[in-house]
């Protein structure tokens, strides 16, 4: 196995948090994914999160009252939380992976993570995840670096135009079978509306931390990104 670049001792008091913030379908999570495994990192993937959260919200019906100690419950219920190779959620044993990447989930989840309590709730947990870590963590978000790891040692903000990030999701959906009747033209529309919500809501928007790397992957392949975002880790830490 590799050597965990960051497992040396290390007198300099540093951040162990790497961050990656970007619009959806941008390419942050193949891309912290493969920085991960590649510098072995722990993975925590916060979209994946928000995804379980309304899930679980969503099966337990209309009428779930969104507390903090209600949703406390359903972290505590169960739940098995895995870094790598790639960050997993295991419910009763079962990946949830399949149901949480639903395209149908996508515009519940950006809805409820405007919800307060419930973005206090993921923030906690992934602040436990980092506190109770020994090895340096990477996160992908939308607040990362800006809300939840203000002080993070370094910083992306990953982002594709409209057009790309919709054409990669197209993709990526008709790979996995999971297309539907979805043309490119709606995921686009799909796309737009979202990045609109998740950028104009009041809390945590979508935006790029003043102090992060900018990462624009509409004219470069994975590989090249993911060379550059390396490289740059490499240089500063
Ligand atoms: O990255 P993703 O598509 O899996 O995220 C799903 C939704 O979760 C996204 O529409 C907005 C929300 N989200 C968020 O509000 N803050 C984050 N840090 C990550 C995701």
């Amino acid at each position: 196995m590799q050597e965990n670049m960051f497992s040396k001792t290390n007198k300099k008091v540093i951040s162990k948090v790497i961050s990656i913030d970007g619009p959806s379908a941008s390419g942050k999570s193949s891309i912290t994914k493969s920085v991960a495994q590649t510098l072995n990192l722990n993975h925590i993937d916060s979209g994946a999160l928000y995804r379980y959260l309304t899930f679980k919200v969503l099966e337990k019906g209309e009428h779930f009252h969104l507390g903090a100690n209600l949703l406390l419950d359903i972290w505590k219920d169960n739940l098995k939380i895995e870094f790598r190779p790639s960050f997993s959620l295991f419910y009763h044993g079962v990946d949830q992976g399949q149901f949480i990447r639903e395209h149908s989930l996508s515009a519940k989840t950006s809805q409820l993570s405007q919800n307060p309590a419930v973005r206090d709730s993921v923030n906690q947990v992934m602040r436990e995840l980092v506190q109770n870590s020994s090895e340096f963590c990477i996160l992908e978000g939308r607040d990362i670096g800006t809300v939840v790891f203000p002080d993070a040692a370094i910083k992306f903000y990953i982002t594709a135009s409209p057009e790309v990030r919709a054409k990669r999701r197209y993709t990526e959906l008709k790979n996995l079978n999971k297309l539907g009747d979805l043309s490119e033209a709606q995921i686009l529309e799909d796309v737009v509306a979202r990045d609109k919500a998740d950028a104009t809501r009041p809390i945590a928007p979508l935006t790029c931390p003043k102090d992060a790397i900018m990462v624009d992957t509409s004219d470069l392949n994975f590989d090249q990104v993911l060379k550059m975002v390396i490289e740059k880790i490499k240089a500063k830490i």
